[in-house]
């Protein structure tokens, strides 16, 4: 009799466990279900919400409204300058540096928007034409210009816009 009852307890006991055991494989199942979904909720919203896309992009935008706003003031600038500056010509220039360069470095160099050319020799204005070309002198306004030019181009200028001292001293004397 009393065997019987053991072993009925023995039974249950293995039983209730047996369930114990299913019910905490089916809780993790469970957790590793809604795990899924959440993993996959996570990547709907990388690919559908561009606000929490990657830093990168983020910073790649931020450079082009940088390089927009940069560029308008220089518009701004270029276009209330342009308006004083006149066209006070102390001699003459290449057509070349005349249609690319006086509007921001004055016709003669004096400089407006971009610095004063003058004074400056033809090793260091081709090493910054080269510098702003290749990207190593940072400069959108002198890159996006550049990158359309030739090296003949770049040399030619260099070598006229050492000469502006000279050719202003000799405009001054006259
Ligand atoms: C839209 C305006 C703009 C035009 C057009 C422009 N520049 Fe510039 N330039 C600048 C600005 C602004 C700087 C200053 C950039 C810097 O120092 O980072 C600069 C810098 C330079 C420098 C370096 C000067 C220094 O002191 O180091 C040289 C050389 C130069 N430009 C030559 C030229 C030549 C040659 C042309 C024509 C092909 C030209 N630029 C056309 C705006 C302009």
């Amino acid at each position: 009799m009393i065997r019987h009852i053991i072993a009925a307890i023995a039974t249950l006991l293995a039983l209730w466990a047996a369930y114990f055991l299913y019910t905490i494989d089916a809780t993790s199942q469970k957790m590793k279900q809604i795990e899924g979904v959440i993993a996959k909720s996570r990547v709907k919203v990388h690919l559908n919400n561009n606000s929490i896309t990657p830093i990168k992009k983020k910073s790649e935008t931020n450079l082009q409204e940088e390089r927009k706003k940069a560029d308008e003031e220089v518009q701004k600038k270029l276009k209330a300058l342009r308006e004083r500056a006149g066209s006070a010509m102390a001699f003459k220039v290449s057509p070349l540096y005349k249609q690319k360069c006086s509007s921001c470095h004055g016709v003669n160099g004096k400089g407006i928007v971009g610095p004063k050319l003058i004074g400056k020799s033809e090793e260091y204005v081709y090493r910054a034409l080269t510098d702003f070309k290749s990207g190593k002198r940072k400069n959108y306004v002198m890159y996006g210009l550049l990158t359309k030019m030739s090296d003949e181009d770049l040399k030619a200028l260099s070598k006229e816009i050492s000469t502006f001292e000279a050719k202003m001293k000799e405009a001054a004397a006259q």
